[in-house]
């Protein structure tokens, strides 16, 4: 991916940020369940950032479940000003692309948070090792993100019907396994499966909404939208989540 794609990936979601906060129903629920692995965690002094913060799902899930980490102020990185624009921590941001990698302040992290942000990045297993290594003896990463063999339904419309499919491409999960367990000792690492019923335009209706519809694929016309969905299978839409807790030696 180039710089191109990350002014793509900025400006929709860009365009989706003043909806983003309350039509991000999965993001959300998955942010909860990761800042639970956090609760009642020891952790090493050091600076704490959240990556791919964008309005705050995590901070505010931090704010309710643990307010001693929500009291260090993780720093709240993202690429996209104008979802920074709604996350609180306003004293606490950075106008970031992760693509370049991490910023010199966040070496020697004590906690590196990311949801649902490390997907969209050029390389993420490299990225994914570079954050690892950013931790300080002792510090943890607490990951979650979307995995390939998301989108089955999708991918299937889009075999079936000859039509390319212009959904991100999700990282596989052995490869992001392989990146965090090669640096980091893992508490928990497992592969969740979620289901939402928004198929079809329902489905691409909702991620336009939330500016979660960047693609490098050329758009499609408006025959071979008609002819995706006239093919898209019944049933809800599926999601593979990897969510992975280490701790680095
Ligand atoms: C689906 S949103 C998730 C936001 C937030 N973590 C949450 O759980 O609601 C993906 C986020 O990744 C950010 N992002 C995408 N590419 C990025 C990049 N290259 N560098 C930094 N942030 C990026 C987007 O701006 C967006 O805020």
């Amino acid at each position: 991916m180039s710089d191109g794609f990350s002014r793509q990936v900025e400006a929709r979601f860009g365009r989706g940020a003043a909806r983003y906060a309350e039509a991000a129903v999965l993001q959300r629920a998955v942010a909860w369940r990761l800042v639970r692995q956090l609760q009642h965690l020891p952790l090493p002094a050091g600076p704490c950032a959240d990556l791919g913060a964008g309005s705050g799902t995590v901070a505010q899930a931090m704010a309710a479940l643990t307010p001693e980490l929500h009291a260090r102020e993780p720093l709240q990185l993202d690429l996209t000003p104008a979802l920074l624009a709604r996350n609180p921590l306003v004293h606490r941001q950075l106008a970031w692309d992760l693509n370049g990698g991490l910023p010199a302040q966040l070496q020697g992290t004590a906690l590196l948070t990311s949801n649902f942000a490390l997907q969209w990045l050029t390389d993420p297993a490299s990225q994914l090792k570079q954050w690892c290594r950013a931790l300080t003896s002792g510090g943890v990463l607490a990951l979650a993100v979307p995995v390939a063999g998301s989108f089955r339904q999708w991918q299937r419309a889009a075999e079936t019907s000859g039509v390319p499919c212009t959904a991100l491409p999700l990282p596989p999960v052995e490869a992001l396994i392989a990146a965090a367990s090669n640096e980091l000792d893992l508490l928990r690492c497992q592969q969740l499966k979620f289901s939402r019923q928004a198929r079809g335009l329902e489905l691409l209706r909702q991620m336009r909404t939330i500016g979660a519809d960047a693609s490098q694929a050329p758009r499609l016309s408006g025959a071979q939208l008609r002819r995706l969905l006239r093919h898209w299978p019944p049933g809800p839409t599926t999601w593979e989540v990897l969510l992975l807790l280490g701790r680095r030696p």
